[in-house]
């Protein structure tokens, strides 16, 4: 298996920069024109959206009511969020996502009526904003084989300045960082049936997975999902869209509305526009960018201690979620994507992850325990492309210990054999992941 993944490693999908640009660079060969998209996609992405009416038509439609002014403010460099460390201090690079018990048609959460289904922390100036958001932590210590205490802390959620009246008692809330954005071509390129055969797969232990089957707004259908902490994005297009208007306000061909809940008058009344604030060609070129970010290659993949820690992330039944190989099928949008043997660490399956790390609110098929198995290439530069980052859908792991430990549910048996492996074993799973 090794040999076979150093082999992928020499395509064209993997990047070899090890820099705090690591996560923003094109996969090769780009045609001309797809190489023109990916650099106008970047501008895009890194653009600072103003709020209209302004005179520069180009970059205006932030709001009425938005959570940032540009991607790259909670996708540093490409990279993942991170939680605030107190209460003091504001939500940079998450969001917090609200609905009320129930369904709509398409299957989604139920948005609440006034603050629909994500607190906006700010408003343009006609429109209030939404409310603040603020995280204490609760603390507590998990004990390793060899004496060493971990210390685990888990977020406590509070709003206060509620613009829009008080939440009722059966708020459902869910926190999410911003994950990282390279390799999300990759991702979409692999093939339905690819995951879908995961899905059905016998694996060890207690690991299920299964798929999150989600609205498609475009194909008006339901449709696998793939982004998002619990899969519940069908794609890439429809995911930039989704951060345009849910994160800044920013309307599309996609979400031509605007993001104003149902009984936000104010809200609605500024959020008129004729045409959609972002147009055909800057989404096109947005979403190109994105499918076409290279994957950083994994670094020392040769080295005694990484390949033991590879033995022991199979071992401890990890890769039976974050699979460590899979094919893309064929990709007509981005012929570079096609037929690459890839190494995500993921199944894009939704698993049981245990009552702690559990939100309690549902998401399309997703249940309130269930997350997507997040892919982990790359995750050991993260600190090196941005000294702020979180892990986990809330960013409560300060580390990759951390977040092994919270594993629970289906992944309790993977967690506990870290927690009571000989030490050795536990610095090379570490040092592989760092690897990555
Ligand atoms: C307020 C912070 C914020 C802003 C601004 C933002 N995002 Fe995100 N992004 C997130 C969060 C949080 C998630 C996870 C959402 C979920 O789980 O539902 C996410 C998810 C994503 C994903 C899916 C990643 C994966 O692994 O599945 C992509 C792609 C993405 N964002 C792209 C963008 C783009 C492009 C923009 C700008 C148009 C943008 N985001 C703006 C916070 C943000
Ligand atoms: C049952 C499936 C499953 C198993 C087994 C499993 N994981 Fe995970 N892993 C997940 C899911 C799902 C998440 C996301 C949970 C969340 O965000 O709340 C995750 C998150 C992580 C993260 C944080 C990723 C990020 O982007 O923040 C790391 C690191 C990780 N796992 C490593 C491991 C290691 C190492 C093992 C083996 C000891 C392992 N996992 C076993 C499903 C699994």
């Amino acid at each position: 298996m090794l040999t076979t993944l150093a082999l992928s490693q020499e395509s064209q999908v993997y990047t070899a920069l090890e820099s705090r640009e690591a996560y923003s660079q094109p996969i090769s060969p780009l045609s001309e024109d797809e190489l023109r998209d990916f650099m106008q996609g970047r501008t895009l992405v890194r653009q600072s959206w103003i709020i209209g009416p302004a005179l520069d038509s180009e970059i205006q439609g932030l709001g009425p009511l938005y959570n940032r002014n540009s991607c790259i403010a909670c996708h540093a460099k490409n990279g993942r969020g991170f939680a605030p460390t107190n209460e003091h201090e504001s939500m940079r690079a998450m969001l917090v996502r609200l609905s009320i018990p129930g369904k709509t048609l398409s299957g989604a959460p139920l948005p609440h009526p006034f603050y629909g289904d994500q607190l906006q922390e700010y408003g343009a100036p006609s429109v209030v904003a939404e409310g603040r958001a603020s995280l204490s932590y609760s603390e507590h210590t998990v004990s390793l084989a060899n004496g060493q205490n971990v210390s685990l802390r888990k977020p406590q959620l509070r709003f206060t300045e509620l613009a829009y009246g008080p939440l009722p008692k059966n708020i459902q809330t869910s926190l999410r960082i911003a994950p990282a954005i390279y390799g999300m071509g990759l991702l979409q390129a692999i093939e339905e049936k690819t995951i879908l055969t995961l899905a059905a797969q016998t694996k060890p232990g207690k690991i299920k997975g299964r798929p999150n089957w989600v609205w498609d707004e475009e194909a008006k259908k339901i449709s696998l999902g793939r982004f998002g902490w619990k899969a519940n994005v069908p794609s890439l297009r429809q995911q930039t869209a989704s951060a345009l208007s849910g994160d800044m306000g920013l309307s599309s061909s996609v979400f031509p509305h605007g993001n104003c809940a149902p009984k936000q008058r104010d809200c609605q009344q500024a959020a008129q526009t004729v045409a959609p604030e972002i147009n055909a060609s800057q989404l096109q070129q947005m979403t190109m960018y994105q499918l076409a970010l290279a994957v950083p290659k994994q670094r020392q993949a040769g080295d005694a201690m990484v390949m033991r820690g590879k033995q022991v992330f199979e071992r401890a039944m990890c890769a039976a979620c974050h699979q460590p190989v899979l094919q893309t099928g064929d990709f007509p949008g981005l012929s570079a994507l096609s037929h690459q043997q890839i190494a995500p660490y993921t199944d894009l399956l939704l698993h049981d992850m245990g009552p702690e790390l559990a939100d309690g609110r549902p998401d399309f098929q997703a249940s309130g325990r269930e997350w997507r198995t997040p892919p982990l290439w790359g995750i050991g530069l993260a600190q090196k492309v941005d000294e702020q980052v979180g892990f986990l859908h809330d960013g409560r792991a300060r580390s990759l210990l951390e977040a092994i430990l919270w594993h629970g549910g289906e992944a309790e048996a993977s967690k506990e054999q870290v927690r009571t492996m000989p030490d050795e074993d536990r610095q090379a799973l570490l040092r592989f992941l760092e690897s990555l």
